[in-house]
């Protein structure tokens, strides 16, 4: 039974991300092309919102970025109106992800990349997507409950 179940989270590892379509690309009504582009590249949505973050739950999410030069901006902007959150299943999740999302200074990110299309600035980037899997998992307990992932 114990071999059984680390199987199964050796299955799954690694098959989990978290995104949130920022307030900018909900806001400029991107927020349909930019799921179209998710599940075009294979991705499945496990669960989805569109809910407020208030200041106080952007900090808390944003921890890790205590104390640095963009906080302040960065907690603004995303309690500046309405996300789109979801939890995406594929193979790879976390760096396939990644690359469609593109760079996070859209003028760097590669063409037809969900930033070079919607972003407006390093700030208002379009999207976010989870950087490991632990992350992942945390960002979307974050924002779903056990009955809200299928
Ligand atoms: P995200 O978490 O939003 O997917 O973006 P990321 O991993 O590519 O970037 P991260 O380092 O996690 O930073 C989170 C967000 O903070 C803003 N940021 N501004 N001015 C700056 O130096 C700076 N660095 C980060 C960006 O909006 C980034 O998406
Ligand atoms: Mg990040």
């Amino acid at each position: 039974m114990k071999n059984y179940s680390l199987l199964i989270l050796h299955v799954m590892s690694g098959n989990i991300t978290f995104t949130m379509i920022k307030p900018c690309a909900v806001r400029s009504n991107f927020t349909g092309s930019i799921l179209k582009m998710i599940n075009e590249k294979g991705f499945r949505i496990k669960a989805m919102k569109m809910t407020w973050f208030t200041r106080e739950r952007a900090e808390a999410f944003y921890g890790i970025h205590v104390g640095k030069p963009f906080f302040e901006d960065l907690v603004s902007f995303m309690s500046s109106g309405p996300i789109v959150a979801a939890i995406l299943e594929k193979e790879n999740a976390i760096n396939d992800f990644r690359e469609l999302i593109g760079n996070t200074n859209p003028a760097k990110a590669a063409d037809g990349t969900i930033r070079k299309l919607f972003a407006e600035s390093f700030t208002a980037n379009a999207i976010h997507g989870a950087d490991s899997d632990e992350n992942a998992i945390r960002e979307g307990s974050f924002f779903f409950s056990e009955m809200e992932q299928f």
